[in-house]
C-alpha cells in the first residue's frame, strides 16, 4: 500500500521512434481481435466484394485471415497500402466532408501490422499474377491468387505482450468477432459472408435481400415480432425493422443502428428510438431494432472517433425526429389484423390508415373531468350512463360499428364478442380461433389514444404564469434559452433571462399549468440542448392524459352486452397502439384453434 509512485526524474524531450508511434497509434485503432475483423471487413466492402470469408484461429489471436474478391491491389501499390496515412479513399479534406467509403484515413493496415505478423495478397482483374507482401521484412514475391485480396494477421500483440494480457478467453474474442462480422452483415444483405473458427464452420450468411438478411442473421422471430419502419423527413431516411413491444428484450443486445451503412452507437438515435417505445414499453424493457438512417454525408461528420463508431450529426434534432416518427409510425398501427397471420408479418401492415372516429370536442381544461371522458366515449355528443359514478360512467356506445365495411363480419380481425368472463375478460370469436381481451387495459388505450389525439388537434395552449417563476440557470441554461425561444414558444413555454444569472419561466403549456414550472423549463432546456426538446413536453402531457384515460375507462366487473363488447373490439381495431395498454401490457391475446386442438390431444 506504500508503493506511492515518485515522479521519475525528467528526462530531455526526444521524438519517439517511428515504430513506437505506430504502435500507439494502434492501440486506438486496435483494441481486440474483433477490432481488426472489422478494419478488415470495412475494407473488403470498400473494395466492392461480393463474398467476404473470414477464417480464425484461437479466438482470431492466433490468426485472422480475410479473403474477400473485390478490386485487388496493384503489386505497386502494396507497400503503400501498408503505409501510414496512405489511402485510396480520399485525396482532399473536401473528400473528406462527403466519405462515402467506410475507411478514409489510410491507417488501419499500418496499425495493424505494427501490432502483428501480417501478410497481404492481393491481385487486381488487370494483373497477370497476384502479389504477396511481408510486412516486416518488406519481401514481395508472386504468388497465386483469383482477383481480390487476402490478409492474414498472426499472433495479435505478440510484441506488445502488455496489450495481449487484456484480452479475454477464447471463446470470448471470438464472439466478438462474429459479431463484429454480425455487424457488417446486417449493413449489407447483398455481400456473402462466412465465418470459420478452428476449421469449422460458424455463420454463412448468403447474399439476399434486408429482410432475409435479417431472418438468417437476428432469426425468423425477429422478423414476424418486427414491424417494417420506412420514412423519410427533409434529408434524413429511416428504414429497417422495430420488434413490436412483446418482443423487447432485457438486454440492449439488438439494437442496432447504421448510418449511410456503417454500424454507430450514438446517443441520438438510441435516445429517439427508445422514446418512439416510452408509451409502450414500461420498466427495463429494451426494445429490438435495425435500423438504417441515410442522410446526406456532408450532414454528417464520421471522423469524430479513432473507431468510427461515433459520428457526428450537423443537426442532431432533424435525426433525432426523423428516427423517432419513424418508428412510432412503424409501431401504431394495431396488429390486430395480422393475428394468425405470421407468413403475412414480413409485409407492411395490411390495416387500412387509421380512421379517425369522430370525436366530440371537450376544451382542454375540462378535460379531466370523468363526464368529459365519458362524452369521448361515445360519439354523440352526450355521454351515456351516469356521469358521475366513474364506475358507470363510460359506457361503449350501443350498436356494432363496423370498422371495415368492405370485410364480412366473421372477418373482423379482432372477431365477434361471445361473452364476459368474471367481469374482467371479453372472449371473441375470429377466424384464427379465440380472442381474450383484457377489456379495462384495452379500453383505457382506446380512451388516452383519443384524449392525445384531441389535444393534439388543437395547438399547445399557453398559459402566461401570474407570477413568473425565476431560478438560478448554468450559463448553458441560459445560452439554450436564448438560442430556442421559437421551440420554447412552440411548446407553449416562455423562459427568458431574467438577471445574467437567472431565468424566469413566464408561461407554461396549459395542460402542464398545475405542474412545477422551473422543473419543467428545466428539463425542456436540458433536452434542447442535447436534441429534440419537445419529447419533454409531450412525455409530461402524455403521463397525464394517462392517468386521465385510467379513471375515464370501464372498470372491471361491469357488465357488458354483446353489442358493447363488439363495439370495444371494433374500436381497437382501429385505435393505433392498441395492442398494448398504457402500460405496456398487452391488451388481448390471440388462442388458435391448434392450441386448442394441443390443450385437447385432438389430432387434425
Ligand atoms: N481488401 C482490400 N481490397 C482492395 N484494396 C484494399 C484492401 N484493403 C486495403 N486496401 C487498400 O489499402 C489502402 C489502405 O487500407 P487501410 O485500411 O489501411 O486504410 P483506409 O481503408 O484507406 O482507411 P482507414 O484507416 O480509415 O481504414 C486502402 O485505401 C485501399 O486502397
Ligand atoms: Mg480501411
Amino acid at each position: 500500500m506504500s508503493a506511492v509512485l515518485s515522479p521519475a526524474p525528467r528526462r530531455p524531450i526526444r521524438e519517439l521512434p517511428d515504430e513506437l508511434v505506430s504502435q500507439i497509434a494502434a492501440g486506438e485503432v486496435v483494441e481486440r481481435p474483433a477490432s481488426v475483423v472489422r478494419e478488415l471487413v470495412d475494407n473488403a466492402l470498400d473494395a466492392g466484394a461480393t463474398q467476404v470469408t473470414v477464417r480464425l484461429l484461437a479466438g482470431g489471436v492466433r490468426l485472422i485471415c480475410i479473403e474477400d474478391d473485390g478490386c485487388g491491389i496493384a503489386r505497386e501499390e502494396l507497400p503503400l497500402a501498408l503505409r501510414r496515412h496512405a489511402t485510396s479513399k480520399i485525396g482532399s479534406l473536401a473528400d473528406l466532408e462527403s466519405v462515402a467509403t467506410m475507411g478514409f484515413r489510410g491507417e488501419a493496415l499500418a496499425a495493424i501490422a505494427s501490432v502483428s505478423e501480417l501478410h497481404l495478397l492481393s491481385r487486381p482483374a488487370a494483373q497477370g499474377s497476384a502479389f504477396l507482401l511481408d510486412a516486416s521484412s518488406g519481401e514481395l514475391r508472386p504468388a497465386a491468387r483469383a482477383t481480390g485480396t487476402t490478409v492474414e494477421v498472426k499472433e495479435l500483440f505478440f510484441s506488445t505482450p502488455a496489450r495481449r494480457k487484456f484480452l479475454k478467453t477464447d471463446a470470448t474474442e471470438l464472439a466478438h468477432c462474429v459479431e463484429a462480422v454480425r455487424r457488417h452483415a446486417l449493413a449489407r444483405p447483398d455481400v456473402g459472408f462466412t465465418v470459420w473458427h478452428e476449421g469449422k464452420l460458424c455463420e454463412q450468411w448468403r447474399a439476399g435481400s434486408r429482410e432475409q438478411r435479417l431472418s438468417d442473421v437476428l432469426g425468423e422471430d425477429f422478423l414476424a415480432d418486427s414491424v417494417a419502419v420506412d420514412h423519410a423527413v427533409g434529408p434524413v431516411r429511416v428504414t429497417g425493422r422495430a420488434g413490436i413491444p412483446d418482443a423487447a428484450r432485457s438486454r440492449a443486445d439488438w439494437q442496432f443502428a447504421y448510418v449511410n451503412g456503417r454500424y454507430v452507437r450514438d446517443k441520438v438515435i438510441t435516445h429517439a428510438a427508445r422514446s418512439a417505445y416510452e408509451d409502450l414499453l414500461h420498466g427495463q424493457r429494451q426494445p429490438a431494432y435495425a435500423l438504417y438512417v441515410e442522410i446526406d454525408p456532408t450532414r454528417v461528420d464520421v471522423n469524430v472517433h479513432p473507431t468510427k463508431i461515433e459520428v457526428r450529426f450537423r443537426d442532431s434534432r432533424e435525426v433525432h425526429q426523423a428516427v423517432r416518427h419513424a418508428v412510432e409510425g412503424a409501431l401504431s398501427a394495431p396488429r390486430a389484423a395480422l393475428a394468425g397471420a405470421p407468413q403475412a408479418v414480413a409485409a407492411a401492415p395490411v390495416m387500412p390508415a387509421w380512421r379517425q372516429p369522430a370525436i366530440p370536442f371537450v376544451p382542454a381544461q375540462q378535460g379531466n373531468r370523468v363526464e368529459d371522458l365519458a362524452a369521448l366515449w361515445s360519439p354523440s355528443p352526450v355521454g351515456r350512463g351516469d356521469a358521475r359514478n366513474p364506475d358507470a360512467a363510460p359506457a361503449p356506445e350501443v350498436g356494432v360499428r363496423t370498422a371495415h365495411p368492405d370485410l364480412p363480419s366473421g372477418d373482423w380481425p379482432l372477431g365477434r364478442a361471445i361473452a364476459q368472463l368474471q367481469g374482467i375478460y371479453i372472449l371473441a370469436e375470429n377466424a384464427q380461433g379465440l380472442v381474450v381481451v383484457d377489456m379495462h387495459a384495452a379500453h383505457e388505450r382506446i380512451v388516452y389514444e383519443r384524449l392525445k389525439t384531441q389535444m393534439d388537434a388543437q395547438a399547445i395552449r399557453s398559459q402566461p404564469l401570474l407570477i413568473p417563476a425565476t431560478f438560478a440557470a448554468s450559463p448553458a441554461e441560459i445560452a439554450t434559452a436564448e438560442a430556442s425561444q421559437a421551440t420554447l414558444e412552440a411548446l407553449g413555454l416562455q423562459v427568458t433571462p431574467f438577471s445574467p444569472r437567472t431565468l424566469a419561466v413566464r408561461a407554461v403549456p396549459a395542460t402542464l399549468a398545475q405542474g412545477d414550472a422551473v422543473e419543467l423549463a428545466r428539463s425542456v432546456l436540458a433536452e434542447l440542448a442535447q436534441h429534440d426538446g419537445s419529447t419533454i413536453v409531450e412525455r409530461a402531457r402524455n403521463e397525464l392524459l394517462a392517468t386521465m384515460a385510467c379513471h375515464g375507462a370501464v372498470r372491471a366487473n361491469r357488465k357488458l352486452t354483446i353489442e358493447e363488447m363488439n363495439a370495444l373490439l371494433r374500436q381497437m381495431e382501429e385505435t393505433e397502439r392498441s395492442d398494448q395498454c398504457n402500460h405496456g401490457r398487452p391488451t388481448w391475446r390471440q388462442l388458435t384453434l391448434r392450441e386448442l386442438d394441443g390443450l385437447f390431444l385432438r389430432g387434425r
